[in-house]
């Protein structure tokens, strides 16, 4: 594992877009994102993503200085045409439409399409649950990637669900997980890493467990989490981010990362600060559970990510020898010689 410090893989990535001609801003959102995603301890939403990136923007598939614009509204919703710019630009922006929209009338749906990668989506839950919105993202797909509970052939997308809700002393929360076993990209993670994944998440293309990543890469599957809850879920992902939406009515919709988001203002049904006050006593009150036998202490979700963060930009961000050879050949594609950094352990 080679450690980086949190800017300098700022700065890398910066160079790295900005070569492969993107403007100045939609890299910064793309490039802070990516960043924390790592900070968060999600490796597998951050740096890892830059040569798939500069392979998307070089055949056209990302077009990375268009901007994302609304195509119909209503007071309460929005339709956005993401422009197939960067997935984590159109989703930003679909987020703050979605906030300023709760702001103003209480609640608010928006649908993104024409929509590249998002990345980690609780990036966006959290950008609303700051300004005092309570929100759900979800981005839904039929891909092979998972097989439907009982099926051994893929169907669905890894379809993640994030949901930010804002708090007062605490750190909003923040829920955000894929709704197959793990995430696509975990998968990828433990590929460089040259590690197995755990057992029961995967099958083979033929349909057999395993624990090897590369089967994930060549016809392999993904199961959903929690058996048929978990398919559920994915199912009702795509439900509302293709179906409801409509995001398979652009011609060249394939591959789109159909996003719904749901906003919701704290302040809709009783005063904020009471609401946020109540979500402290609830977060106190789980963490007040003794810890089972294993365990330090019981956590709420989105306190990992907060803490990983912490420590990260204190110790650095370890990056897996493989990672950082395909961005340096990434590097490359667009002009630019990367140093080969050497492992640290
Ligand atoms: N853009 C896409 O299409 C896409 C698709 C799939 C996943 N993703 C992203 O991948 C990332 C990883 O997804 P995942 O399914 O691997 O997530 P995960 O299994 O790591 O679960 C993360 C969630 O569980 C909470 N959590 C973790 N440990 C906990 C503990 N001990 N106690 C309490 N809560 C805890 C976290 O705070 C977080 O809310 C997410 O950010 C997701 O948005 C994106």
């Amino acid at each position: 594992m080679i450690v980086f410090s949190a800017d300098e893989l700022r700065d890398t990535a910066t160079a790295i877009f900005r070569a492969a001609g993107a403007d100045p801003e939609p890299t910064d959102i793309l490039v802070t994102h990516l960043i924390d995603a790592n900070l968060a301890g999600h490796d597998s939403h951050g740096i890892l993503r830059i040569p798939s990136y500069i392979r998307l923007i070089k055949s056209g598939k990302i077009q990375p200085n268009a901007r994302p614009s609304i195509i119909r509204e209503t007071p309460v919703s929005a339709l956005v045409d993401g422009g197939w710019t960067f997935g984590q630009v159109s989703a930003r922006y679909g987020t703050e439409v979605a906030i300023e929209k709760a702001k103003a009338q209480g609640v608010a749906v928006v649908g993104v399409v024409r929509c590249n990668h998002i990345g980690r989506l609780g990036t966006y839950s959290t950008l609303a649950a700051n300004h005092g919105v309570a929100a759900m993202v979800t981005v839904g797909g039929l891909g092979k990637s998972v097989a439907p509970f009982g099926g051994k052939r893929g169907a669905l997308g890894t379809n993640p669900f994030s949901f930010g809700f804002p708090a007062a002393r605490h750190a909003d929360l923040m829920i955000d997980f894929a709704t197959s076993a793990i995430a696509g990209g975990k998968v990828m993670v433990a590929r460089a890493k040259h590690e197995p994944v755990p057992p029961g998440c995967l099958l083979d293309r033929d349909g057999n467990p395993t624990t090897d990543p590369n089967h994930y890469f060549a016809g392999g599957m993904l199961l959903p989490f929690g058996g048929h809850k978990g398919s559920a879920l994915s199912v009702l992902s795509v439900l509302l981010s293709r179906v409801l939406v409509g995001a398979d009515d652009y011609a060249d919709a394939a591959g789109a990362s159909a996003t719904f988001i749901l906003a919701i203002d704290a302040g809709l049904f009783r005063d904020r600060s009471k609401v946020e006050a109540e979500t402290d006593r609830v977060i106190d009150q789980i963490k007040d559970v003794p810890p089972a036998d294993g365990f330090a202490e019981v956590l709420v979700p989105g306190e990992p990510e907060v803490r990983s963060a912490e420590r990260r930009r204190k110790e650095g961000i370890r990056v897996a020898e493989d990672t950082w050879a395909e961005i340096v050949d990434a590097a490359r594609s667009v002009g630019l010689t990367l140093e080969r950094r050497v492992s640290a352990s």
